[in-house]
């Protein structure tokens, strides 16, 4: 009897801590590291909890957000996912009453006076906290070799207009002026056009309602946009955002502008050195200023493991889980009490921007524009590409952002 009742409580334990844990994330292949070193701190942490690691490749999450879209719909929610700080989290997901709220989480962690305001500001509501960041990265970097623009005798232009003058130079010498790739990454370089073109007031307004996208400022900026579009590689559809970085390490294009992932990517996978495998500048045009992102975890509703979940939101969160993860991907930890000793010349440098520089979101990253905006918007790209029409461009842009209330909240 006292044997069946021993096996019966070592059943049940057995039972209570199979626990599992779903984190959904775009972090697959080279973009994997740092999760990887999160998860295995996590399993340290939690032996008895199996965790999958499930990923959808794309950079950017273009493929991940679709699929999540679909289990989420579907009431097949992981446990936890990646989502950007700002508005893909607050205008998409909590809009739709479909993530937890995570106050308790923050009072019991410390949490609401770990993080800066500014972040705390993008991840709240008057209802509540929606999600746990896990670093800060920097969208407006131009990305090139100080040795190879020696070699060409160029350097790093600090306006669009000189980038424009150095193109043909560059084109002579049969070297691609900047590279982009896949759409997304187009997107990207135009969030630092914007911002050079309006500088961050504009910018900024923008994205509360307070400037239309077909207003002669915005509409100047596809102008520019289209100038150093003609500076670029023809095959872009097909490369990824890591093999346009390889592009500029490997001396076929001069530059890049993308975010600080490419450094996680040059030091973490390539083994680059920063200042000497490679260099970085503020995008033309935008130096005194930080377009931020912020990647961060949530709990949505109904998601099947919450106690593990919490378990992997309060590693998340911590000074121990940020100092893990950040210095492998090319972020920094938010977190006030972080050591910016930590981290190599690239992120020091990044870390001492992030305080001093006038700090406005990302488009494509989340920050400033919902989860429709930001897909659809690839659509008014492409129409601008093959038109050529920046009023017809302005015109769309306004659809869109009136169409998914951009500035209404
Ligand atoms: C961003 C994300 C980064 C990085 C990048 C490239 O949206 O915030 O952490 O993954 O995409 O995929």
């Amino acid at each position: 009897m006292k044997r069946l009742a021993v096996i019966l409580i070592a059943a049940l334990l057995s039972v209570s801590q199979a626990q599992k844990l779903e984190i959904f994330s775009w972090w697959a292949g080279d973009e994997g590291p740092a999760l990887e070193a999160l998860v295995k701190l996590y399993k340290q942490q939690n032996p008895g909890t199996e965790v999958v690691n499930a990923t959808v490749t794309g950079g950017s999450g273009v493929n991940a957000r679709a699929v999540l879209k679909t289990r989420m719909l579907g009431g097949d929610p992981p446990d936890s996912f990646q989502v950007h700080a700002g508005q893909e989290l607050i205008g998409t997901w909590v809009a739709a009453e479909r993530m937890e709220d995570l106050s308790s989480l923050f009072e019991e962690e410390g949490l609401n006076e770990a993080f800066p305001e500014s972040l705390l500001t993008l991840i709240s509501t008057d209802n509540g906290t929606w999600s746990v960041p896990v670093n800060v990265h920097r969208s407006n970097v131009m990305w090139y070799v100080p040795a190879k623009l020696k070699e060409w005798g160029v350097s790093a232009p600090t306006s669009w207009d000189e980038f424009l003058q150095l193109c043909p130079t560059l084109q002579d010498k049969g070297v691609t002026p900047l590279v982009v790739a896949e759409p997304w990454t187009q997107q990207h370089l135009w969030e630092s056009v914007a911002l050079a073109v309006l500088g961050p007031d504009n910018y900024e307004a923008l994205w509360s309602g307070e400037l239309a996208f077909d207003s002669e400022e915005a509409t100047a900026v596809w102008d520019t946009f289209g100038k150093i579009m003609d500076c670029t590689n023809d095959d872009a559809a097909g490369l990824s955002w890591q093999q346009a970085t390889d592009r500029v390490v490997n001396g076929e294009a001069a530059f890049n502008i993308m975010g600080d992932w490419a450094a996680g990517y040059m030091t973490t996978t390539l083994g680059l050195e920063p200042e000497t495998g490679f260099g970085w500048a503020a995008s033309p045009g935008t130096d005194g200023n930080f377009i931020l992102l912020a990647d961060s975890f949530g709990l949505p509703v109904g998601a099947p493991d919450q106690d593990a979940t919490m378990a992997w939101l309060k590693l998340v969160g911590s000074k121990e889980g940020q100092d893990t993860f950040n210095p492998l991907k090319g972020s920094i930890s938010p977190r006030l009490d972080s050591d910016p000793s930590i981290y190599n010349a690239y992120s020091k440098s990044a870390y001492e921007d992030y305080k001093n520089d006038r700090q406005v979101g990302s488009l494509v990253h989340g920050a400033v524009a919902n989860e429709t905006f930001m897909s659809e918007f690839a659509n008014v790209l492409e129409g601008y590409l093959s038109s050529g029409d920046a009023a017809q461009a302005g015109a769309a842009a306004q659809e869109l952002a009136t169409r998914t209330g951009i500035g209404a909240s």
